[in-house]
């Protein structure tokens, strides 16, 4: 693997989509997973993965089911933090701060732009709660996708959105010779950005 450059002191955004884009030529699989930590009010956090599924000046987007456990703890602390760790690069990427969710109309769009499976099987489950035996979601699978084989596509359930994370922090970390590694972090600065290095 080539050494890594130095981390630029520009736009984050920009060195987010140089990275993303070079993650997704080198990662075996799912180059957009990141890991997603949320907190109850009281400070008990819990972490899971979730895939990017857009970004840009404006945030990192994920969907999921509002009644999964994550879920509910979005609805009562709106603030998180994302991960990406790329292990083919050697190289850390940490965003904090709140979450909205999107409106209905691009929640929408996302769900129907999914294969007809994956409809399905969001549709199905109910992410998070207690299931008795796998044969019962297989059921539902089966049972939905006999509803709406017609029609090729499923409505998106109300339960199922997305949400943006709307960056207050954004920082980059990575490996570099002799383990001497950078990191450096970016907060918003006005209508830019200000960044400052830290010891690793
Ligand atoms: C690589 C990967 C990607 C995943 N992507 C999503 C996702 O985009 N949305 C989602 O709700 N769950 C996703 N999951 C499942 C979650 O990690 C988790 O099991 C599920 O959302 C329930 O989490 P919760 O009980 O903390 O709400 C993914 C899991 C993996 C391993």
């Amino acid at each position: 693997m080539p050494e890594n450059d130095p981390i630029p002191t520009t736009d984050p955004c920009a060195i987010f989509d140089d990275w993303f884009a070079t993650a997704k030529e080198s990662e075996p699989n799912d180059a957009n997973a990141m890991a997603l930590a949320t907190a109850t009010p009281d400070g008990a956090p819990s972490a899971r993965m979730v895939l990017l599924k857009g970004h840009g000046p404006d945030g990192f987007v994920f969907y999921t089911n509002v009644h999964s456990r994550k879920g509910r703890e979005i609805r009562a602390n709106m603030q998180v933090a994302l991960l990406f760790h790329w292990k083919s690069l050697r190289r850390q990427i940490r965003i904090e701060g709140p979450l909205t969710e999107v409106t209905s109309a691009e929640a929408d769009a996302y769900f129907q732009s999914r294969p007809f499976v994956s409809q399905v099987g969001s549709a199905a489950s109910d992410q998070s709660r207690p299931l008795d035996a796998r044969e019962t979601y297989l059921e539902r699978v089966a049972q939905i996708e006999a509803q709406y084989a017609e029609a090729g596509e499923v409505p998106r359930p109300p339960h199922w959105t997305g949400f943006r994370c709307t960056p207050t922090a954004i920082e980059f970390w990575s490996d570099r010779p002799n383990r001497l590694h950078e990191r450096r972090r970016f907060v918003p600065d006005g209508d830019g950005w200000t960044s400052t290095l830290l010891y690793p």
